[in-house]
């Protein structure tokens, strides 16, 4: 049965909708989310022989640098639902050396299938507001049980902002008219990673042809 219809919706949705748009997904996308991707990698500032792990890898578009900073000794691993999006990150990683470093791994995130503490860095783009609060915060909680004490977690999302102009205003309301396709619904970021056990060492909010996204670089915070 496929996920469309396990949930009881006739049109694709979730990874299925990815797997149908992977195809398309970066000559859609990537000319607006490219930038603020990249520039969340460079917040990350990945350095060799890291393990770091991306969720939602999509079509490796950050996957694919990941895996030539961390060099020989390092590694990476990326996670999504989608057949099609990892189809094309695996091509992707596979054109140059660095993809020996790199593991594509068909999995969901809840909970991520990796072991405790086996991660120095995680990385997410427009992936975290793919869920509903509560499921996004125990998220970022699974992310913070797969990173070491001192690892780092850097984010780009669409941002809940505290004031917000048209366009995000615009944007809700046909995320709530057409979930299906504006599947992604701007999150309190800054707000969820504290809720979820993170100290918050850097945020900045960008545009994404005015809708506000938030980049963010942020430390599971110290258990005592
Ligand atoms: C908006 S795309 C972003 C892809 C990539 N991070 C980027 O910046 O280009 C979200 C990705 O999350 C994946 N995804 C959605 N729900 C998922 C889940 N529950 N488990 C794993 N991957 C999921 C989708 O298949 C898709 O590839």
């Amino acid at each position: 049965m496929s996920e469309g219809q396990r949930s009881g919706r006739s049109r694709p949705s979730g990874p299925l909708l990815y797997d149908r748009i992977s195809g398309l997904y970066d000559r859609l996308f990537d000319p607006f989310e490219g930038p603020l991707r990249d520039e969340a990698l460079r917040w990350l500032a990945a350095r060799p022989g890291e393990r770091i792990v991306e969720l939602g890898v999509g079509t490796g578009r950050a996957l694919h640098p990941l895996a030539e900073r961390v060099g020989e000794p390092g590694s990476v691993v990326g996670i999504d639902l989608a057949r099609g999006m990892l189809a094309r990150a695996a091509r992707r990683v596979r054109r140059s050396p660095a993809g020996a470093r790199a593991l594509l791994v068909r999995a969901g995130v809840r909970p991520i299938p990796l072991a405790p503490a086996s991660f120095d860095a995680a990385f997410l783009s427009f992936t975290l507001e793919l869920f509903g609060p509560p499921q996004a915060e125990r998220l970022l909680s699974e992310i913070r049980r797969v990173l070491r004490p001192e690892g780092r977690l850097a984010l780009a999302a669409l941002w809940q902002s505290p004031r917000p102009g048209w366009m995000e205003r615009a944007y809700i309301h046909g995320h709530r008219l057409a979930p299906h396709l504006l599947d992604c619904s701007p999150i309190d970021l800054d707000g969820l990673l504290r809720q979820a056990g993170y100290d918050l060492r850097r945020a900045e909010t960008r545009s994404l042809m005015g809708i506000p996204v938030r980049l963010a670089l942020a430390a599971p915070r110290p258990r005592f």
